[in-house]
């Protein structure tokens, strides 16, 4: 059952995530956020939870952070940020599986850097429009995605935004395997089905080991954090935000 838009279930050793708040594409509240670093922190510690699911409910897979907890978060009325999601994602022992039923913006996108496996649908598509809200990249994304996919492409994605279609995440080694969007659920519980009868101790390790080389992961997820609070306040970002709760084009051309 969905509590706080977002259902948790487990089915054998798979715990599966599922953002929803369709009506709002899946955009990401503080409530959403505190109960999926719950369901994480829980699913580590949980014996009988061998794998994790992240998915979306309807067409979208999220719209990102809830601009309107964004525009809270900028007046001082929520101190709140997305640091422990990104420590539980980060940090999380047991593999993480990606299940991208459609768009995923913003950290919908970055969250997916953290995944182990991701199984995206045909009708998915991924976009970073930090810059044009005013902000930063987070999650790490400056630093993983460079490395990812190469210098350039990071560019167009996180500097103009520029978004990516399922065929092409793939090609770039982003995304496993592109599936129509029917099949999306049955590939990605077959995998995590796999995952889940694998001695358990030797999942994690292996796990931890492929994730060795990214110890300046959590550094970058600081110094990101710290930038993006400023950014949150900025003239540049309350434009932005007030463009998009009016559904206006927002105006940039007085900022210096
Ligand atoms: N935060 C808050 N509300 C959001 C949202 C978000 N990230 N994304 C969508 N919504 C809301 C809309 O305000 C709208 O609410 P309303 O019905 O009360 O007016 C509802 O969800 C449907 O969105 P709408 O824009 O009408 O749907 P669409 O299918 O035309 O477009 C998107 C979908 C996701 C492309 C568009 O909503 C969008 O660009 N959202 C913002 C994405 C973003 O910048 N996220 C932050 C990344 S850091």
């Amino acid at each position: 059952m969905s509590q706080d838009n977002v259902a948790v279930t487990r089915e054998d050793g798979t715990l599966e995530i599922r953002f929803d708040r369709p009506e709002k594409r899946n955009a990401l509240s503080r409530a959403m956020y505190a109960r999926v670093v719950a369901a994480l922190e829980d699913a580590d510690r949980d014996p009988a939870v061998r794998v994790v699911l992240l998915t979306g409910t309807g067409n979208y897979f999220t719209s990102g952070n809830d601009i309107g907890d964004f525009q809270q978060r900028a007046a001082g009325n929520d101190q709140r940020d997305g640091s422990p999601f990104l420590t539980a994602l980060s940090s999380l022992a047991k593999p993480l599986i990606g299940a991208v039923n459609g768009p995923a913006i913003g950290v919908g996108t970055t969250m997916l850097a953290h995944c182990d496996l991701v199984v995206a649908a045909r009708s998915a598509r991924f976009v970073m429009p930090f810059t044009s809200l005013g902000l930063v990249p987070e999650a790490a994304s400056s630093l993983l995605f460079p490395r990812l996919f190469g210098h350039q492409r990071a560019s167009a994605m996180l500097l103009l935004g520029e978004p990516i279609d399922a065929e092409t995440a793939r090609d770039w080694g982003f995304v496993n395997e592109v599936v129509e969007d029917g099949a999306l659920m049955d590939t990605a519980r077959a995998l995590a089905g796999r995952l889940a009868a694998l001695p358990p101790q030797s999942v994690r390790l292996t796990k931890a080991l492929i994730k060795n080389g990214k110890t300046d992961v959590p550094g970058r997820i600081a110094e990101e954090l710290g930038l993006f609070r400023e950014r949150l306040r900025s003239p540049e970002a309350a434009e932005a935000f007030a463009a998009f709760m009016e559904k206006r084009r927002p105006d940039f051309s007085a900022f210096r």
